[in-house]
């Protein structure tokens, strides 16, 4: 039989769509039809399952999957033994203390004697620890921003995103405790065979990755400032260029970091840069 590497997604959520998402970039196409709750890609020797996502650091640690895909929150929180192999770059969030909006907040020391309801216990306590704060946490399991208003709790410790479930709730963000993102995670000491197909999706998803994070573009620039604007494109190793049909005029390709990019963006108009393109690009191999 052959073997295939078994990977844990979320069922149903935020991080289920964005884990189908980058499997399907990198050329591995899996279904989660009918609730079918395992699936397997007709190319690639992967088996999905489809789990709860607070349950898939047990589960990876137990060895009933290699792998999961699941939010760093839960990887910390639980504190199962798994390796965190590789960060996803999706599904990026922070987890924060909030309060009512209309408190004064000065320090930390605000939470001193408060009761705080989370999801999140174990990485709550550990902050709280560390800070030298007394307060009671209260364990619920969801629907957290709804328990200052009904009098549950003064506080809460949640994952925030957008920030709108606080924003609709009264609630304002006043620690972030830290940042998170879906990560990949593997069983200790995973075997040969299952090694190197996870080395060979890891090979895919880094190139996703790097795409993702990259754009192209092309522009046309006048030859005399060639010198200045092929200083501030980076490009792979240079920029190429390429001469126009209009005298004294050139066409640059280049790969620009998304963090760069609008500053870079301005910085080619000053220089006269016209006729712009950016384009998304699929697949980056370095
Ligand atoms: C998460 C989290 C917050 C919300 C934050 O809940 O627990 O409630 O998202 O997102 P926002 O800042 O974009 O509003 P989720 O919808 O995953 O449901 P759950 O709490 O029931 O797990
Ligand atoms: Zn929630």
């Amino acid at each position: 039989m052959e073997t295939k590497l078994r990977i844990a997604f979320q069922k149903k959520g935020r991080l289920n769509e964005g884990s189908i998402r980058l499997l399907s970039d990198c050329g591995v196409s899996i279904t989660n039809d009918n609730g079918k709750l395992i699936s397997s890609a007709p190319n690639f020797p992967v088996e999905v399952l489809f789990l709860r996502d607070d349950d898939i650091p047990q589960y990876v640690a137990d060895g009933v999957t290699d792998t999961g895909f699941v939010g760093l929150n839960e990887v910390l929180e639980k504190k199962f033994p798994v390796d965190v192999v590789e960060n996803l770059g999706f599904s990026k969030c922070r987890m924060s203390l909030a309060i009512p909006k209309n408190e004064e907040y000065i320090d930390v020391n605000y939470f001193n004697n408060k009761r705080i309801a989370t999801s999140y216990p174990n990485i709550l306590n550990d902050f709280l620890k560390e800070n030298n704060i007394h307060a009671e946490i209260h364990e619920i399991s969801g629907s957290v921003e709804i328990s200052t208003g009904i009098g549950l709790a003064d506080a809460i410790f949640d994952i925030v995103s957008s920030g709108s479930t606080l924003f609709s709730n009264s609630l304002k963000e006043v620690e972030v405790i830290l940042k998170s993102e879906a990560v990949l995670i593997a069983q200790k000491n995973l075997s040969g065979e299952k090694r190197k197909i996870l080395d060979d999706l890891l090979f895919r998803i880094r190139s996703v990755k790097q795409a993702r994070n990259n754009k192209y573009i092309l522009l046309n620039a006048p030859n005399n400032k060639l010198k200045e604007i092929v200083k501030i494109l980076p490009g792979m190793k240079s920029p190429t260029i390429l001469p126009l049909a209009e005298e004294g005029w050139s066409s640059l390709h280049s790969v620009v970091n998304e963090n760069d990019f609008w500053h870079i963006i301005g910085k080619l108009k000053d220089l006269g840069a016209q006729g712009i393109l950016v384009v998304p690009i699929e697949k980056m191999i370095i």
